[in-house]
């Protein structure tokens, strides 16, 4: 079903097109059309073909059958330079700028302005680069090298480099998922500015509030076929879910009541210089407690100092009341602690190994019978969690790097979980899986909490942590400011301590 499309020949467009990956039907005839001036939304639960539907129109695959139109007549991308050269730019979440160039050197990469005798001309660059960001409303200096700079600001680098090729179509994957809620406004900004310029923009978000509030037009995908593409207006996100899911959605934070047991783990004045200072807090067994805080604020650095991966400088970690070496993760994972790590590319999987190999990793002592391997028993327990978690592959021993980015990140999550940990911390539990999904990573939580797990939870989703657990610290440049039982939790009071205001005296 498509109706009031704007008049006029697409900018860009695909039309009825396939992609499969062996067996597995990525994309099934399917069409979208992108208009100039217009925000237009891909939709979809985790594996349903958007990341794909992207690469075929940023000319890094090809279709099987259908084509690409630019301007309303049959193009062939031989690669991605050609689909920049044709004015498609394309956003991904994580950026790749040289560190050691300049914003500026980074912007107009293998294309200077040269003076006479070929040198670089400075000068220039850097007053284009200026005037492009003028252009965006972009904050940036030209002259900073872009090592340090956050995610966000990456991001409006590569954003002012499309506009600097002129680009007439400016597709982004995912380009919120690591994003706060002041970067994610400045970018919708920056992004309006190139829609009043006329610009088409291709939007993938899985935080569908995002979609409302940019886009005009939502193509929905579920397996690989086209749902629907229409107008936001008029559609309710309980709709949008429908055609995503095909069914109405489970209820998200099914937070049961939990019996509180001893304390399980705990954290003494842990310090590691110029990251954290100070920070004491205990889980107990059954309970559920949110780790709440502005990205930067030094959670996840906590977090890896707590399981091990980076040592601290001072303070206690202590497992059921036994105190953990620095800097010896497997001395935590042998005391029953598990950490889901937020950069779960770099931190989590191997992505030549097989999924069951994948979710085997961690727990080998426990499916190794004197000192054989017991590869049945790793599939099974593999199986087990792959299924639970709703993971989309074709076979188990297909490698972990064919997988959509939500799949893959529920991997990592079912690699810890199937260790049985007593005290698990899961750092951003569900960016980057669908609404479907979410609901099911929370009711695990959720379980695993009733059966005595310690759970530390990390997380920039505020509803996610208001809905899930007992207890909210917050931290802030680097300290726990707060520290709040459920019941007074609010978005106002965790967000006040958040950004280190003073709660006001109410
Ligand atoms: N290079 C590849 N080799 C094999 N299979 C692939 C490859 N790329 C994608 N697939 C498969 O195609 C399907 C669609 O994947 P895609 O990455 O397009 O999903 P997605 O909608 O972007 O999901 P997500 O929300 O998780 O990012 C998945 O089943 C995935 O495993
Ligand atoms: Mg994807």
């Amino acid at each position: 079903m498509t109706h009031s499309e704007p008049d006029g020949v697409p900018v860009l467009a695909l039309e009825g097109v396939s992609r499969s990956f062996g067996a597995v039907r990525a994309l099934q005839d399917v069409s979208v059309r992108l208009f100039p001036g217009e925000a237009h939304a891909l939709a979809g639960e985790n594996g349903a073909g958007k990341s794909t539907l992207i690469k075929t129109l940023a000319g890094v695959h090809r279709p099987d059958k259908g084509r690409v139109l630019l301007d309303g007549r049959p193009v062939v991308f031989h690669g991605p330079a050609d689909a920049r050269d044709a004015g498609v730019a394309v956003i991904y979440q994580e950026p790749t700028l040289f560190p050691d160039l300049s914003v500026a050197e980074n912007l107009f990469m293998g294309r200077q302005p040269r003076r006479s005798l070929g040198r670089v001309d400075h000068a220039a660059v850097r007053s284009a680069t200026a005037r492009l960001f003028q252009q965006l409303g972009v904050d940036l200096d030209p002259d900073r090298p872009a090592r340090g700079l956050s995610i966000a600001d990456q991001q409006l680098v590569e954003i002012a480099k499309a506009l600097s090729f002129d680009a007439r179509v400016l597709i982004m994957d995912e380009p919120t998922a690591a994003l706060t809620g002041s970067e994610v406004a400045r970018l919708f900004r920056v992004v309006r500015t190139l829609l009043e310029r006329g610009a088409a923009v291709l939007f993938i978000s899985h935080r569908l509030e995002e979609v409302f509030a940019l886009c005009q037009r939502v193509t929905t995908l579920r397996d690989g076929r086209l749902v629907s593409s229409e107008p936001v207006a008029g559609l309710t996100e309980d709709g949008l879910v429908r055609r995503m899911v095909g069914r109405d959605l489970d209820e998200l934070y099914p937070k049961q009541p939990a019996e509180l047991g001893e304390v399980a783990l705990s954290v003494r004045r842990l310090t590691r210089e110029g990251v954290f200072t100070d920070v004491s807090f205990d889980v107990r067994a059954g309970e559920i407690v949110g780790l709440a805080g502005l990205v930067g604020a030094g959670r996840s650095e906590v977090a890896r100092a707590v399981f091990g991966v980076d040592r601290w400088d001072a303070g206690e970690v202590l497992v059921d009341g036994v105190a953990l070496t620095r800097g010896a993760p497997s001395k935590a994972i042998a005391a029953g602690m598990a950490l889901v790590p937020e950069d779960r590319r770099a931190q989590g999987l191997v992505m030549e190994m097989s999924i069951a190999r994948n979710i085997g990793l961690t727990g080998l002592r426990a499916t190794t019978t004197a000192g054989l391997m017991n590869r049945g028993a790793e599939r099974d327990r593999a199986l087990d969690w792959a299924v639970r978690l709703q993971v989309k592959f074709a076979r188990l021993a297909d490698t972990v790097g064919t997988l959509s980015g939500g799949n893959q990140q529920k991997v990592v999550l079912a690699k810890w979980l199937a260790t049985g940990p007593r005290v698990l911390i899961v750092d951003e539990p569900t960016r980057g899986i669908d609404v479907g999904t979410k609901a099911e990573v929370h009711r695990l939580l959720s379980h695993l909490a009733g059966q005595g797990v310690a759970v530390l939870m990390i997380s920039s989703d505020l509803p996610e942590i208001l809905g899930m657990a007992d207890r909210v610290l917050v931290m802030h440049e680097g300290r726990i400011t707060a520290e709040i039982p459920r019941a007074e939790a609010t978005e106002e009071t965790v967000m006040t301590a958040a950004t280190g205001r003073e709660r006001s005296a109410a």
